[in-house]
């Protein structure tokens, strides 16, 4: 079954001009038939440079947003509208907006987990690849605005001795990692090295001796010759973990309730194979957004892609209310 429905999305994928890409949430099935598969600022980045007429991002729609943001002319597919984000969902645009306002002097620093409506009230995004960089090019003097995720920006603001004021939002998957059980199991294996991602809470990423993106915890197991690590992220990550050290032994970080299965990303999981291929077909669902609400959306990661390359950036003096 599954091959026939490999070769039909490679068929539709000619047809179409489509290239296919995907996060490391996804089931590795999926990882493995896309053209290029990164972290949501790589996937940014694929999906602002690619020639193909279709892109079709397998990850969730904050994702695909994004690339629509960036590169509007092409068609852009999603396998399944409803992947969302508990960032996202945690993050209303009226409530963001209040938020703005009541700071005006403040640079808003927003994670690329949020919708299109917030960015465009934003002034610079990021992701947890590149966001160490982005807080190094805001003027020390600008006070900084860290929403939706309170635990990146918790974990930025401690790295870089800057108080920042955050939004209170939080990823449903990494805050269910438990750091009293996570004590326990670091007792029982000493040779196991901790990476996690910067969405778990401060008292998690306390054990953890790398910290960072998916790519960048990818990286780690890559080169690190330790022979045993344990993972604090969702599951799908492992999969390219293992094609790169089929020779060491992976472990999930505990959450409090040993017996559920909550490290899978409920809106990553929605993405099968066979939406995919439907997707490809129909060429739907098709993520669109209003050309003023795009273009004001594009600001901050346009200014997210330039400090990224190195580029020099402007900073606006206060919010405008729109
Ligand atoms: P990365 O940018 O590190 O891939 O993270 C995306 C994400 O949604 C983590 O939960
Ligand atoms: Fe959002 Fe968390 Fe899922 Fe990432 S893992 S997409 S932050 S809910």
């Amino acid at each position: 079954m599954s091959y026939d429905l490999i070769a039909e999305i490679q068929k539709l994928k000619r047809e179409k001009n489509a290239v296919i890409l995907a996060h490391y949430y996804e089931d590795g099935a999926i990882q493995d038939i896309a053209d290029h598969v990164g972290d949501s600022f790589q996937l940014a980045k694929f999906g602002q440079q690619t020639k193909a007429d279709v892109i079709l991002l397998a990850g969730v729609v904050f994702m695909a947003e994004s690339v629509k943001i960036l590169n509007p002319s092409k068609k852009v597919l999603v396998p399944d509208m409803e992947a969302s984000c508990s960032l996202v969902k945690g993050s209303p645009y009226d409530q963001y907006l209040k938020w703005r306002e009541q700071n005006p002097s403040g640079i808003a620093v927003t994670y690329i987990n949020s919708s299109a409506e917030v960015k465009s009230i934003s002034d610079v995004i990021v992701t947890s690849s590149n966001a160490q960089k982005i807080i190094e090019a805001i003027p020390a003097d600008r006070p900084i605005l860290f929403g939706p995720d309170q635990h990146l920006g918790r974990w930025l603001s401690k790295k870089y001795g800057r108080e920042f004021k955050l939004w209170s939002g939080s990823c449903e998957v990494h805050v269910l990692f438990n750091a009293k059980r996570l004590h326990q199991l670091i007792a029982e294996n000493p040779d196991a090295i901790v990476i996690a991602h910067p969405e778990c809470d401060e008292s998690v990423l306390a054990y953890a001796q790398v910290i960072g993106s998916t790519s960048r915890l990818l990286e780690e197991v890559a080169k690190n010759p330790a022979k045993k690590f344990i993972v604090a992220t969702e599951t799908g990550i492992f999969h390219q973990m293992k094609k790169s050290r089929p020779d060491v032994e992976l472990i999930q970080a505990p959450v409090a309730d040993a017996g559920c299965n909550c490290n899978d990303c409920p809106y990553m999981k929605m993405n099968s194979l066979e939406k995919i291929r439907q997707a490809l077909e129909m060429l739907s669902p098709e993520v669109t957004l209003e050309e003023a609400l795009r273009k004001k959306a594009q600001v901050p990661l346009d200014r997210m892609m330039s400090i990224a390359a190195g580029e020099p950036v402007s900073w606006p003096t206060a919010f405008v209310s729109p």
